[in-house]
């Protein structure tokens, strides 16, 4: 990290993308000192591009489909990730498994929220299965990404009250007004945390 320079993240979506615009708009207010660098998206129709677009945030988008392999499209990923100098990634709604190309290119450097308590609903429509369930709290993780799904170390959760008469569409809207406050708080401590752990390693080399 130079001096004086923000912090650059890349934000990874696949759909309505509004996590991503949850930190873009805190970053925009000078709440968090990091730029948004790049947004990778997997399906560049999804609305997480307009958004970027409106930010004026570079995108990526791109089909999986017209790559031989996911090792193909994340090299690509990552060449792009290191020309914009991006140092730390977020996935906001991206549902594809994070492959070893990725890892290896950042590792400990990735990090998932998830709509649900983990490790309780792991994978795809984890409020249709809290509903499903019928549990009384579910909630939202903030987690660091390994090979796994929606496996890795816990970073923050909050919980969220289930009432009886709760449909998908009404959990999803608590879950997500939690989420928009929960991911750039987690976004901000991370970033932090890296400059200061920079500047320790820079005081370091330099005495
Ligand atoms: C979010 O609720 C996020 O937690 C979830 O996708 C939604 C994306 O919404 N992610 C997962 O389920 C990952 N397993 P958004 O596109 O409006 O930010």
């Amino acid at each position: 990290m130079r001096k004086g320079q923000l912090t650059k993240i890349a934000v990874f979506a696949s759909g309505s993308g509004s996590n991503f615009e949850a930190i873009a708009e805190q970053i925009t207010q000078g709440k968090i000192d990091a730029e948004i660098a790049l947004l990778v998206c997997d399906k560049p129709d999804a609305y997480a591009v307009k958004r970027a677009e409106k930010h004026h945030i570079p995108v990526f988008a791109f089909r999986s489909k017209e790559y031989s392999s996911k090792q193909e499209f994340e090299q690509v990923i990552v060449k792009k990730l290191k020309d914009a100098e991006v140092e730390f990634i977020f996935l906001a709604g991206y549902m594809r498994l994070i492959g070893e190309t990725l890892l290896e290119a950042y590792p400990e450097k990735i990090v998932n929220i998830h709509p649900s308590l983990l490790p309780a609903f792991p994978g795809k429509d984890a409020i249709g299965q809290a509903i499903n369930y019928k549990v009384k709290i579910t909630g939202v993780t903030v987690h660091y990404v390994d090979a796994g799904m929606d496996t890795g170390p816990i970073i923050e959760q909050e919980s969220v009250r289930v009432s009886n008469d709760e449909s998908r569409e009404t959990l999803q809207a608590k879950i997500q007004r939690v989420e928009h406050e929960l991911y750039p708080k987690v976004v901000k401590q991370l970033v932090a945390k890296t400059v200061k752990e920079e500047e320790i390693d820079e005081k370091a080399r330099v005495n």
